[in-house]
């Protein structure tokens, strides 16, 4: 389909069965808005996913699960190209190249993977995890995207997605798009619930902070009554001096569509647990459908099938032509076919 609506690409991992709050509000939500304005391309980034080991079956299955959710908050394959990335070979075709154009150093100092090899330590870190934000800048590159919509964490591997397209471009004459990311400052990080200096994270010491959107409504709504919250009882605004009730704002506030200030005027003269107490009610409205929708997907195994065997095509149509773009430039002989 030819377009000329400015293009979107991004990708979410499948590590584990449900996406958190987090996900959904930092990038997911934009992903579904987005859809109806741009060319947009949506991916599960299973290759991402093996940098840490992996259970074969439960990976099968959480991509699975992820495609079912992504599709039960609201992508629409009509809409936008929904595929996974393993079934487009041309990323680690790409991956490749870009790798030959990234400086060790550079790599380096990725700060998500100083964090992450830090935790683990260095015998237990792949060389994948290490080269990981090289293949999402392939990702990018790929599909000549525009904007990037992601939460904050991944601002410094969109950085590096456009000094390597800067690269390619400047050596070997204009391959690539720069891309920008698409990062929306009210949800750009989303952070726990127990510990709300910390982002809402899969990978936190403990889950008591974290919301799985495909948990038991009922657990979800305990850990938004149990929320840490500040010291004084006054519902405010202010990130610094009371991080837990600002972060409770800004969800309830991406959910129901009323904006900060007027969440604080309709708490004025309530307490901590009033917000708590209604933020909880409101999520599990809310997510009640998503969970819903999420399941009567996975129950049609078929059509997911269907769904993601057009997408894989559309994606390939468009890969396809830059990676072969990409080969002339570097000077690789043309296979003949
Ligand atoms: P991943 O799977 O860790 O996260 C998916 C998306 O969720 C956002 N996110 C958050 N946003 C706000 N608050 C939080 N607490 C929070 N936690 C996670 C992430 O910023 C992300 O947008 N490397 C990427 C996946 C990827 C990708 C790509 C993204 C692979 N290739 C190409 C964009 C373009 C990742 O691991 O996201």
């Amino acid at each position: 389909m030819v377009t000329d609506r400015p293009r979107v690409l991004s990708g979410i991992q499948p590590t584990s069965g449900s996406f958190h709050l987090g996900n959904y509000l930092g990038a997911v939500r934009q992903w579904v808005s987005l859809q109806e304005t741009h060319d947009a391309f949506y991916m599960v980034v299973d290759l991402h996913a093996i940098t840490v080991e992996q259970d074969p079956a439960t990976l099968r299955e959480n991509t699975r699960v992820s495609v079912a959710q992504l599709l039960g908050v609201g992508l629409d394959p009509e809409r936008c190209t929904l595929f996974i990335q393993s079934h487009v070979p041309e990323h680690a075709q790409l991956g490749w190249v870009m790798n030959c154009f990234t400086g060790f150093g550079e790599a380096a100092r990725m700060t998500q993977f100083k964090d992450k090899s830090g935790k683990q330590g260095a015998d237990r870190t792949t060389v994948g995890l290490f080269t990981y934000p090289i293949l999402q800048v392939a990702d990018i590159l790929l599909y000549q995207a525009d904007q990037v919509p992601v939460g904050e964490d991944q601002r410094q591997h969109i950085e590096l997605t456009r000094d390597l397209a800067e690269r390619f471009n400047s050596r070997l004459g204009q391959t690539f798009t720069v891309p920008n990311p698409y990062i929306l400052k009210e949800t750009a990080k989303i952070f726990d619930l127990q510990d709300p200096t910390s982002k809402m994270s899969k990978s936190a010491s403990t889950p008591k902070g974290l919301v799985n959107l495909l948990d038991e409504v009922k657990t979800s709504t305990k850990k938004i009554k149990s929320a840490v919250t500040d010291t004084g009882t006054v519902v405010s605004y202010d990130e610094q001096e009371k991080a837990g009730v600002s972060n409770l704002l800004r969800i309830h506030s991406a959910i129901s569509g009323r904006s900060v200030p007027e969440l604080v005027e309709h708490f004025e003269g309530r307490m901590y647990g009033a917000l708590k107490t209604e933020l909880a009610e409101l999520y599990a409205e809310w997510v009640a459908p998503i969970q819903q929708r999420t399941r009567s997907y996975l129950d049609d195994p078929a059509e997911l099938d269907r769904v993601l065997a057009r997408g894989a095509e559309k994606a390939r149509a468009v890969a396809g032509e830059t990676l072969a773009t990409a080969y002339d430039r570097i000077g690789f002989l043309a296979a003949k076919r």
